[in-house]
């Protein structure tokens, strides 16, 4: 097997991250939906009261990619809380390049928001998967998770752009 590292983000990161970020987007055929850029990113990760916290997984200079990145996956995570179960983890991305899958990255990256969970005293980590990426959602259920949806009914709701504005007037 390769080898690989796993880290904490820091701010040199984001521009590596927002690329992932749109391959990710481009993988679950949304891309054209981020907004999201570099400076976004070391905004509101990296400064005080970050909104999110991200894990780096890294290969060594002699496997890089052909086009010379070393930063090959990634996870971003947040707090939240459950008012039936208390602390929660919150994974909003996990990814992992192509040519670098099925060695133990994804699961790598995941096992360290989870222990990161745990360490703050969290008793889930929540997450979404297309309904159609039957791969990932194969790779979680490989993981010990289910699909809340199946399971208790639940669905992803949003309220964005006019909607919200609507929804904040007085
Ligand atoms: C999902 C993803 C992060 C998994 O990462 P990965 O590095 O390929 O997975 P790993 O090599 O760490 O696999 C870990 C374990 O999961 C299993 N697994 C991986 N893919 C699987 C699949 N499609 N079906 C069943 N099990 C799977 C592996 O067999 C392995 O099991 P083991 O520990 O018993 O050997 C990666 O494939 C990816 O980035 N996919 C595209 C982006 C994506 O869909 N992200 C999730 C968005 S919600």
């Amino acid at each position: 097997m390769e080898t690989f590292s796993i880290r904490a983000a820091n701010v040199e990161d984001c521009k590596d991250i927002a690329r992932m970020i749109k391959e990710l987007a481009e993988y679950e055929k949304l891309a054209d939906l981020v907004r999201v850029t570099q400076r976004d990113l070391e905004q509101d990760g990296f400064s005080k009261n970050p909104f999110f916290h991200g894990i780096i997984a890294e290969v060594p200079e002699q496997h890089r990619t052909k086009e010379g990145h070393t930063k090959i996956g990634y996870a971003l995570y947040f707090y939240s809380y459950s008012s039936w179960m208390g602390r929660a983890i919150y994974m909003e991305d996990l990814y992992v390049m192509p040519e670098f899958r099925g060695k133990g990255i994804g699961k790598a990256l995941m096992s360290k928001v989870a222990q990161l969970g745990l360490a703050a005293g969290c008793h889930q980590l929540n997450f979404t998967v297309l309904e159609w990426n039957k791969s990932s959602l194969d790779f979680y259920l490989s993981q010990g998770c289910f699909d809340i949806t199946d399971k208790m009914g639940y669905h992803c709701m949003r309220c964005e752009g006019e909607a919200l504005e609507h929804l904040a007037q007085p």
